[in-house]
């Protein structure tokens, strides 16, 4: 039985991803440190369903953090594939603490990645994100298009977790695979996240924060599809490197999210609107041609099934509570 590490397990993406791996009849050991910056009790609520698995072991610590890291060695061995989604992962957040984005999402990506070099992994998987397109306005954005800049600290971090992981795969051979998601939703969304924030207020009857007119777009990308999408990537092999897309390649207006998130819940949203905010882009738009050919990846989700998908989730989970 193969030994997948994952990182940042209990997250969002992660608890998704670990579920499908264990499907998959891996073995999945989950390092994740339960950070605040959302309520740890949902993380907690998050692997509730892994940790029934008899092929599935926790380490609550921290990627930075060699003790643990040995510690896993020991008591697991080698590890054969390593799925790096550990980090802060906020965009907005990123401007107030930046120096903790240079130490979690670089400092922690290198340290993974010696720990790849060290275990002689099979492969290595990295989460980037579609914000280091950043100020692209050619779209919809391939993987080979010049980046022109970022805009926020945490969009720099991922850039610089690419470029250390094309420079690991180079200097020692690591099969590594970085991913570009387009904003992600479904059941288990981290709460700051529009659709879930915007969902919450809706409900309460309280006003949402609309930063700019509602032009702006997203490609907003269904979880199922992203996690049928990294695990694709955890068996490619035609070449030692490669960046994909993973989004929906669909664009959706914010006001039409916010339409949806109304259709969705039977409730009218208040609006509070506010000026556009630093690092916010004007769209994301994923060419997904090269995933599509390489990883046979083939997103399915719609917008408003997806949403109502996460309703249901909310309304079971978590209702008004967080
Ligand atoms: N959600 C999205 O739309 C999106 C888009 C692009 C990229 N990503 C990337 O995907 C990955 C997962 O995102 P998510 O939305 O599931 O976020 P998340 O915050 O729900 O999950 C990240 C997890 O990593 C853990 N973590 C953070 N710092 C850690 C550390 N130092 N050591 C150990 N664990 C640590 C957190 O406790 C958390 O459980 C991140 O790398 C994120 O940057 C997400």
């Amino acid at each position: 039985m193969k030994k997948v590490l994952v990182t940042g397990g209990a997250g969002f993406i992660g608890s998704h991803l670990c579920e499908r791996l264990l499907k998959e009849e891996y073995f999945v050991i989950n390092l994740d440190n339960f950070n605040n910056y959302y309520d740890p009790k949902i993380k907690w609520r998050n692997i509730q369903e892994a940790l029934k698995s008899q092929n599935y072991a926790l380490y609550a610590g921290d990627i930075r953090d060699n003790k643990i890291l040995d510690q896993i060695n020991e008591e697991q061995g080698k590890i054969d594939i390593v799925c790096h989604l550990a980090a802060m992962a906020g965009v907005r957040n990123s401007l107030k603490d930046p120096v903790e984005y240079v130490s979690v999402d670089i400092g922690g990506t290198v340290n993974m990645l010696e720990f790849a070099r060290r275990n002689g992994v099979e492969k290595f998987v990295f989460a980037s994100s579609s914000s280091v397109y950043g100020k692209n306005s050619k779209v919809p954005f391939s993987e080979d298009d010049p980046l022109e800049g970022q805009v926020s600290p945490y969009a720099t971090a991922k850039r610089a977790g690419e470029l250390y992981c094309q420079t690991y795969s180079e200097i020692y051979n690591i099969p590594i695979v970085a991913l570009r998601f387009f904003t992600v939703y479904g059941p288990r969304q981290r709460p700051e996240m529009a659709i879930h924030l915007f969902t919450r207020l809706v409900m309460e009857g309280k006003p949402i924060p609309v930063f700019g007119d509602g032009s702006t777009a997203r490609d907003y990308t269904y979880i199922d599809d992203i996690i049928e999408g990294v695990y694709r990537a955890t068996l490619y092999d035609k070449t030692r490197f490669e960046i994909f897309n993973l989004g929906n390649s669909k664009t959706v207006k914010l006001s039409e999210m916010i339409a949806i998130i109304e259709q969705v819940t039977g409730k009218k949203a208040i609006i509070d609107r506010k000026p556009m905010q630093l690092g916010d882009v004007e769209i994301t738009y994923a060419n997904i041609a090269k995933g599509n050919s390489l990883l046979s990846y083939r997103p399915g989700s719609g917008i408003h099934q997806g949403v109502s998908e996460f309703f249901e989730w909310f309304e079971k989970n978590l209702g008004m509570e967080v």
